[in-house]
């Protein structure tokens, strides 16, 4: 499945709209039911308002009710590795499981980690109440 995921990756990478950057990324999230969601980065012209591919994925498979999930590889054309950014390793903290496997490919490796190990002591809805 790893394997799987990291080729709907590259596929989803194909998507990706980094008019600015050139810098194309691409994920792939499986929900519980081994549904497999795309995400590309889509840029602005007013920088911040950028997203990234995971939360292009995560967002996607939210909109369709999906609430749970196994797995999101991500990958980009980069020789390194493409972790999350911050701002992705919180939403995937929001809506994922802390034992959810992050599988990070580049050209010749793959890394897999947990998004409690990306995001250790994260703020979550606990502090809420
Ligand atoms: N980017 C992602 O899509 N995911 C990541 O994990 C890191 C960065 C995008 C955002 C922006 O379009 C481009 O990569 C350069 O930062």
């Amino acid at each position: 499945m790893k394997n799987e995921l990291i080729k709907q990756a590259h596929i989803a990478k194909e998507k990706a709209i980094p008019k600015y950057s050139n810098f194309h990324v691409g994920a792939a999230l499986l929900t519980s039911d081994d549904k497999i969601y795309h995400g590309a980065n889509i840029e602005s012209s007013s920088y911040g308002l950028t997203i990234c591919a995971e939360r292009t994925a995560l967002f996607q498979a939210l909109l369709d009710g999906n609430r749970e999930f196994k797995a999101i590889a991500v990958v980009s054309d980069s020789d390194d590795f493409c972790p999350p950014c911050g701002a992705c390793r919180q939403l995937l903290s929001d809506y994922c499981s802390p034992e959810m496997e992050v599988i990070l490919s580049n050209k010749s490796e793959t890394k897999v980690l947990t998004l409690k190990e990306l995001l250790p002591f994260s703020f979550n809805e606990e502090y809420l109440k």
